[in-house]
């Protein structure tokens, strides 16, 4: 296993929820590294999540839009010497139930946004390129079985059909031009910094204020809960030691439904279950995700640091003090999406 050296990191969507947490990682694992973090601040970008590494000498925002070829070759820029740079590509339109409500702008970025990102960085030379991905483009599994690296891609949602858009052209982009690039595939995550529409962070912030949890359909569909911190551990292991052209799986064998997580997160924060309301099901909802995560486990020697019974209570605590950082989220636009969505 050989390991690619870079000293810069080209980072995209950094001021998102995985990203944040991505930048804060570098900070402490490769402190001697530059990061440039390249963010449009759609509705999910943040800044306030990366206060804490404004000013720092190896950090630099560069405000941006994927699908502007001058806002990326501006990134790339200030990112310096290409055979010293690697790209980690995640910005995203990332929630499945916008993209049912309106499908485009996942395709102007995820699909055609990933495209501009690939030929800037190719022009340019860039050591490596790890495109973010996750294990919804496998679509929909039974009650049994994994997702390997060799399932077909069966997207279902328009969120995920546009992942698999940006996943082939990562992939052609590789077999067409030699495009040092790898792809990564994850499963749900949870973590700070996770935009309140998402499940998780939403049922914490409804239960705090004992409002209503909306749960879809029979609360029995099934996800594969991954901490934010393995996911971006596995991330970099794969910019460091991933081959060019490979998919790698990133899970941790933490497959629940959601009514069994919901009520976890009750129990923990001691709300009574009775604030659980089931509502109208996500049309095409995927009944279950599973991922074999062997791949990445054997080739690359990752494996996840945090257990779900250590991480969730250390998730919940970090939303518990991070009051005000909730609620400027959940006011203002956010709260015309909640109408829209749950009819409140
Ligand atoms: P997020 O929605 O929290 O953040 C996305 C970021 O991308 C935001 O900061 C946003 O401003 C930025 N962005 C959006 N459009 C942009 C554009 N055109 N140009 C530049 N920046 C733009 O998403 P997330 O949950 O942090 O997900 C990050 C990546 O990881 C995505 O590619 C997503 O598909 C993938 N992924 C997420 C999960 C998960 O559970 N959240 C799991 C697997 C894979
Ligand atoms: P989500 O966090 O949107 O992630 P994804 O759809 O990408 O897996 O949803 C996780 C699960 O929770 C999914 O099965 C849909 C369900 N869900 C609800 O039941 N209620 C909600 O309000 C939301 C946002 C999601």
């Amino acid at each position: 296993m050989s390991t690619t050296h870079v000293s810069t990191v080209l980072v995209t969507g950094g001021a998102g929820f995985i990203g944040s947490n991505f930048c804060h990682m570098l900070a402490e694992l490769r402190p001697d590294w530059r990061v440039v973090n390249l963010d449009a601040l759609t509705y999910a970008g943040n800044l306030e999540n990366l206060t804490a590494l404004e000013g720092h000498p190896n950090y630099t925002f560069v405000h941006g839009d994927i699908r502007q070829p001058e806002d990326v070759r501006r990134a790339l820029d200030a990112a310096g010497d290409p055979g010293q740079v690697g790209v980690v590509h995640m910005a995203a339109e990332s929630h499945v139930d916008r993209s049912i409500q309106g499908g485009l702008p996942f395709v102007t970025t995820n699909v055609a946004g990933t495209q501009v990102l690939l030929d800037a960085c190719r022009e340019r030379g860039v050591a490596r390129f790890v495109h973010v991905s996750t294990d919804e483009v496998y679509g929909s599994l039974g009650d049994a079985g994994f997702f390997t690296e060799e399932t077909p891609l069966a997207p279902n949602s328009p969120y995920s059909a546009s992942k698999a858009g940006s996943d082939l052209l990562v992939r052609a982009a590789f077999h067409t031009h030699g495009f040092p690039a790898c792809i990564t595939r994850c499963s749900n995550n949870y973590g700070p910094y996770q935009f309140p529409e998402k499940l998780l962070p939403l049922i914490i912030a409804n239960a705090q204020e004992d409002k209503p949890l909306p749960i879809y359909g029979d609360g029995m569909y099934v996800r594969d809960w991954l901490f934010v911190r393995d996911h971006n551990e596995a991330i970099l292991t794969v910019l460091e030691k991933g081959v060019p052209g490979e998919v790698y799986n990133i899970g941790g064998n933490n497959e629940m439904p959601n009514l069994r997580l919901v009520k976890q997160v009750l129990k923990e924060l001691g709300k009574p279950e009775s604030l659980i309301t089931y509502v109208k099901d996500r049309p095409g909802h995927d009944r279950r995700y599973a991922i074999d995560a062997s791949k990445i486990r054997r080739e690359l020697g990752w494996e996840p640091r945090y257990t779900f019974e250590r991480a969730l209570p250390l998730t919940i605590s970090w939303y518990q003090s991070q009051g005000e950082w909730l609620q400027r989220l959940r006011s203002g636009a956010y709260r015309e999406y909640y109408s829209r969505q749950y009819g409140a």
